[in-house]
């Protein structure tokens, strides 16, 4: 009954791996990519006031007007780009859906696209099932999992429809100063190429302000899908809502498959995520509490042998582990058995990745204390 090319399609590394968690009791789970935050109160409160106003409906396809509004005021505000709410921007059902109507608008059958590895675990799946062809575009731990400009122009060579960039990056923490990315945007300006741009963790930068691809230039802008959502820096994973920002043509092209496969985001999401965007300060006390949190675990991992550098944004850390001279499945499932600290194993984000860990730090304080210390046990008896 399965079609051909979703059968063929391998599960996500990720969820594969955590179906072992399911069932285990007093496990710290450091594998999830999720805030361990609830959304903002007041982000709640919205949600709940419409619950009782009885905003239960479907909303306009493109989403509620006033949240496109408040969506392209934040955008000038924050990176000065300009997207007309009405032509521009549409909402949907998180950065996934997003994620998933720019490829079916954009590819035919056998396109290619580049990904850049380690990706996020959407979207080599993604450009699969859209019946394209994946273009990998590998990084290395020794340039900070970096672009390298050479190996993208060759790439380039390829002809590809597309290609996503994520920065910061899931899953590793990798983003690009404005020199890096002019240096990139100079090599795809050179070709007939749509950017998709996901710019989910846009929020949590933390060395630097975040720069969106498309304010690199007037023609950056053109030729790229934004992609973002309230997910992560707002801690709304539930909500589910997202929004892409693109030319009026691609938008509508996406619209009309939207309006097919979804009809509208849900609307007291919509409702809320105008809230979020109000919500600033909670943003800032989330991001800060990342910071520190971040700044314990590389140190105390780096402590214990792995090799880590900093990760400048989101909230993971690919860790090395070659010295301990297993590969990150055995880690990754040993470190589980004995000790009950999940994480995920490298190779859900790339089959070169083998001696990598993802580890989330989207978890308190105290549990990642209590998991420095199981890691430590584990290790000092490999
Ligand atoms: C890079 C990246 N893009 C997109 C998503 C999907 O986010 P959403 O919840 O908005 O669908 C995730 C979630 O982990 C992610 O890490």
């Amino acid at each position: 009954m399965i079609a051909k090319h979703v059968k063929n399609m391998p599960p996500s590394g990720i969820r594969e791996f955590f179906d072992l968690v399911l069932g285990m009791p007093d496990v710290i789970s450091l594998g999830v990519g999720e805030p361990d935050f609830i959304a903002p109160w007041r982000v709640r409160e919205k949600a709940i006031t419409a619950l009782e106003e009885g905003l239960t409906s479907y909303t306009s396809n493109k989403g509620l007007l006033l949240l496109r509004e408040s969506i392209s005021d934040y955008l000038k505000k924050e990176y000065k780009i300009n997207y007309n709410p009405d032509s521009q921007i549409l909402i949907t059902v998180g950065v996934s859906e997003g994620l998933d109507l720019s490829l079916r608008a954009i590819l035919d059958p056998r396109d290619k696209v580049i990904v850049v590895s380690p990706y996020y675990v959407a979207y080599p799946a993604l450009v699969e099932l859209n019946q394209g062809k994946v273009l990998m575009l590998e990084t290395k731990e020794e340039n900070n999992f970096k672009i390298e400009p050479e190996k993208l122009s060759l790439l380039l060579k390829h002809n590809p429809k597309a290609i996503i960039l994520n920065y910061p990056s899931n899953p590793s923490g990798a983003t690009y100063t404005s020199s890096e990315l002019k240096k990139i945007w100079n090599i795809l300006s050179k070709k007939d190429i749509t950017i998709i741009s996901d710019e989910t963790y846009d929020q949590l930068s933390y060395g630097q302000k975040h720069i969106s691809f498309p304010s690199l230039a007037r023609q950056a802008k053109k030729q790229t899908i934004l992609l973002n959502g309230f997910s992560k820096g707002h801690a709304m994973t539930g909500f589910r809502v997202g929004f892409t920002c693109a030319e009026p043509e691609v938008t509508e092209a996406m619209t009309k498959i939207h309006s097919y496969s979804v009809m509208c985001g849900p609307v007291i999401s919509q409702v809320a995520a105008i809230e979020a965007l109000r919500a600033k300060k909670e943003v800032e006390r989330m991001k800060s509490e990342y910071i520190k949190r971040r700044d314990f675990l590389v140190e105390e991992l780096n402590q214990l042998g792995f090799s880590v550098s900093l990760p400048q944004g989101a909230f993971y850390c690919f860790a090395c582990l070659k010295k301990f001279k297993l590969n990150c499945l055995d880690f990754a499932k040993k470190l589980l058995l004995d000790e009950k600290v999940a994480v995920v194993p490298g190779v859900a984000f790339g089959k070169k990745y083998q001696d990598y860990i993802r580890i989330s730090y989207a978890n308190s304080l105290d549990k990642l204390k209590e998991a420095v210390i199981r890691i430590e046990r584990f290790v000092s008896g490999l």
